[in-house]
């Protein structure tokens, strides 16, 4: 393993306690084995989310005293207005409260019922929200892109040939628009390509389709860009941006990724008479145009984190400190099973193969958290069996091709220590626990999104 340039030191630091075995027993029983019903100060080193969990720089905290709360027309917006239209190239700028909110008035305002949004992994609040305005997503992931072991550069991308053909066999008026997401969270942060974004962007031209992108972690995927694309090597992060950007009719963001801030979310637009349209539902659940629900204090940071996230030497520490933790995995008791290639914000254990012996349907996953709690206190999050729900209309369970274990990496927060310290808990519950022949089973399963509320208990 290399050595890494961090391009930052500590200057403020938040206590964070390890919890005895016993107390951590009673805290996740208590909870039902599920690690949502937690609180984060019984955590000792939270991996939940990378969503508003950075931490902020020094700049941002300074520009936050700054913070503009006006009603209308503050300075704040004004300076966040003016990063976000540098950032991407793109003139109508609308502050939302978070990336949700970006996706619900979007897809309200152009999704027509019945219409198709075919894009590569659909974020699950992306989803919610087509299928909420009637729509339907269609996921043309490329097949690479849904095995946990097949090695390829850019497994976000798009199967432009099955994109191709679904426009041809449903006709351009069941479309409503074009998603990519970038980088795609659901495959643990897989990057599109260049090359592949070009293809979309030709496709929707040829026959006239909006193109939107889900630019959450788009920074993080103009690094892989730079770093794994013939040709881009010698060209700056903010090129790369702007050749990603060019030509799409839109993003939603939520900035609570790569814009490192504890809040807040973007809807960006090219055409005046869409931004017109947008303007009232903003106005209608999130606040005026010129604040979305989010304070001046928190543009600011936005702002100024949009700037940071893009260079070179964050993104470099960003998703190398990702990449190491991924191989300091693979190096321990014999080899963690994890999602290959690492991706840019998280690493996926493969379940099904730390548990091979526990029937796919007794939630591998969901005990792997538990465990990760129960003997290291660590919060990671289960994005599988449990997860994925009913089939609406049959009602049985669905059963996802991968059952994973997500430990995600917030931003800035933690040290190389602190990774050697969760490969060591995990080798120690493969080692353990490994042979395990059962898993759990609901004690109460919540209904619609089970993940936030259901309990479970051990089967044996
Ligand atoms: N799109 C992507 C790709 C996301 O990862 C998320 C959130 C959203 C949209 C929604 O944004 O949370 O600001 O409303 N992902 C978080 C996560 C929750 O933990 O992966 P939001």
């Amino acid at each position: 393993m290399k050595s890494r340039v961090l391009p930052f030191k500590a200057k403020v630091v938040e206590p964070i306690r390890l919890l005895g075995r016993q107390e951590r027993q009673e805290r996740i029983e208590k909870a039902g084995l599920n690690l949502f019903r937690l609180d984060a100060e019984d955590v000792y080193i939270d991996l939940l989310t990378d969503s508003g969990t950075g931490a902020i720089s020094v700049a941002q905290l300074g520009r936050m005293m700054e913070g503009d709360e006006s009603y209308a027309g503050s300075r704040s917006f004004r300076r966040l207005e003016k990063e976000v239209q540098g950032t991407f190239n793109l003139p109508y700028v609308l502050p939302v409260h978070q990336g949700r909110a970006a996706e619900r008035i979007l897809n309200s305002t152009i999704v027509g019922p019945g219409q198709y949004v075919p894009g590569n992994s659909h974020f699950d609040t992306t989803k919610a929200h087509i299928e909420y305005a009637r729509g339907r997503c269609v996921d043309l992931t490329i097949e690479e892109g849904r095995s946990s072991t097949i090695n390829h550069p850019f497994k976000g991308n798009i199967d432009l040939e099955q994109l191709k053909h679904f426009i041809v066999e449903h006709g351009v008026e069941s479309i409503a628009y074009i998603l990519m997401t970038i980088t795609c969270n659901s495959g643990g942060g897989q990057p599109v390509s260049m090359e592949n974004l070009d293809a979309v962007k030709e496709i929707c031209r040829a026959h006239q389709l909006p193109l939107f992108i889900d630019a959450a972690r788009f920074a993080e995927n103009a690094y892989f860009i730079n770093q794994r694309e013939p040709g881009f090597s010698d060209s700056s992060i903010t090129d790369i941006i702007h050749q990603m950007f060019d030509g799409v009719d839109g993003l939603t963001m939520s900035s609570k990724k790569d814009a490192i801030s504890p809040m807040g979310g973007l809807l960006v637009v090219r055409d005046q008479e869409l931004f017109t349209k947008l303007r009232t539902p903003v106005i209608l659940f999130e606040g005026y145009v010129t604040y979305g629900g989010i304070s001046g204090l928190m543009m600011e940071s936005l702002a100024q984190g949009l700037r940071e996230v893009k260079e070179f030497s964050y993104l470099d520490y960003r998703i190398g400190q990702v990449t190491d933790f991924g191989e300091m995995l693979q190096q321990t008791a014999g080899g963690i099973p994890i999602v290959e290639p690492v991706g840019g914000h998280a690493i996926f254990v493969d379940a099904r193969r730390f548990f091979p012996k526990v029937p796919e349907d007794q939630f591998p996953a969901q005990m792997l958290c538990v465990e990760l709690y129960r003997q290291g206190g660590i919060r990671g999050v289960e994005v599988g069996a449990c997860l994925a729900g009913r089939n609406p209309d049959t009602g049985e369970n669905l059963r996802p091709p991968l059952d994973l274990c997500r430990l995600t990496i917030p931003r800035r927060v933690y040290f190389k220590e602190h990774f050697e310290y969760v490969a060591e808990v995990l080798g120690q519950i493969k080692e353990r626990c490994g042979e395990r022949t059962t898993g759990l089973k609901f004690k109460v399963e919540a209904p619609g999104i089970r993940h936030f509320d259901s309990t479970f208990e051990y089967i044996s």
